[in-house]
């Protein structure tokens, strides 16, 4: 898929703030590649982690509940190894900023983010889903409550949770995990209510998360994509916005402003 980036022209830049403009429910589904440009690899394509040492197991979460201590004592011995790392030197860039900024302006009504690293959430977003977990957080198997990593005691491995005693994982969403019901929830509903999606630096392969983009499609809806190089929901993109995110999402914002200014003077 990946070939030659060629970046955005101002046309098309500006095309596809018209579109968001016109859309009455815009949302905004991101991955990996909103976080490049914060030192954060992707996992697929040029420079992705997968891509270096292959998928990891589709059943990652049965490993896990098959020996819970084993699977904590691993996630402490990997704080950090190249995955985890970056995570957590990492700050927002001028695309997470931008994406913040339009929700800030009205626009851009929620965002459902595959990412774990809580940039969007350092950028400042409300109206936010983390559909695959936050790094930072420990989550409760049984009464699904989430806690700061920092304030659970890790002497007892799986740690208990403060509250119903339950057994405690990291939030962040295995393979083979469900995703949690309260999460999903949320990001479905907003997906219902949009008429266009900002597809910000995802391949847009992993389910349900790509389904919410391509639900909005059938419905009529419009998709609209930032991404370095195509990726495979690039046939089904009414725009399909060449570039990093950290230059393309800024250049979009202003032109959004720019509409918006021109049409109350
Ligand atoms: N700016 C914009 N897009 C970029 C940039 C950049 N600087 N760098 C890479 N990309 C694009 C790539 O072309 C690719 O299409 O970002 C996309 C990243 O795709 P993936 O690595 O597959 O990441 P993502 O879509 O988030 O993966 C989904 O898969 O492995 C699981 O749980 C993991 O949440 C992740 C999910």
């Amino acid at each position: 898929m990946a070939n030659e980036p060629r970046l955005a022209t101002n046309a098309e830049i500006e095309a596809a703030a018209r579109m968001i403009v016109a859309a009455e429910y815009p949302i905004a589904l991101t991955g990996a590649g909103m976080s490049v440009e914060s030192g954060i690899p992707p996992f697929r394509g040029p420079g992705g982690l997968w891509t270096k040492y292959g998928e990891p197991p589709m059943n990652g979460y049965q490993i896990f509940l098959a020996d819970p201590k084993k699977g904590w004592e691993d996630r402490i011995r990997r704080q950090d190894d190249e995955l985890f790392a970056p995570l957590k030197v990492a700050k927002p860039n001028a695309g997470h900023t931008a994406m913040a900024e339009l929700e800030q302006m009205g626009v851009l009504r929620f965002v459902i983010t595959q990412n774990v690293d809580d940039l969007h959430r350092q950028a400042g977003h409300q109206a936010l889903a983390e559909i695959h977990g936050n790094w930072k957080l420990v989550r409760c198997l049984e009464c699904g409550r989430r806690f700061k990593s920092e304030e659970i005691r890790l002497d007892t491995l799986p740690p208990p949770c403060p509250r119903c005693a339950g057994m405690l994982k990291a939030d962040t969403v295995s393979f083979g995990e469900p995703i949690p019901a309260d999460v999903l929830r949320q990001c479905a509903e907003h997906a219902a209510h949009a008429d266009l999606v900002i597809l910000g630096g995802t391949s847009a392969t992993v389910y349900p998360a790509a389904g919410f983009a391509l639900e909005v499609k059938e419905r009529g809806g419009k998709l609209i994509e930032v991404n370095l190089y195509e990726s495979e929901i690039t046939p089904l993109c009414d725009a399909s916005l060449r570039g990093g995110a950290a230059n393309v999402m800024p250049r979009l914002v202003a032109a959004i402003s720019e509409i918006r200014r021109a049409r109350l003077s």
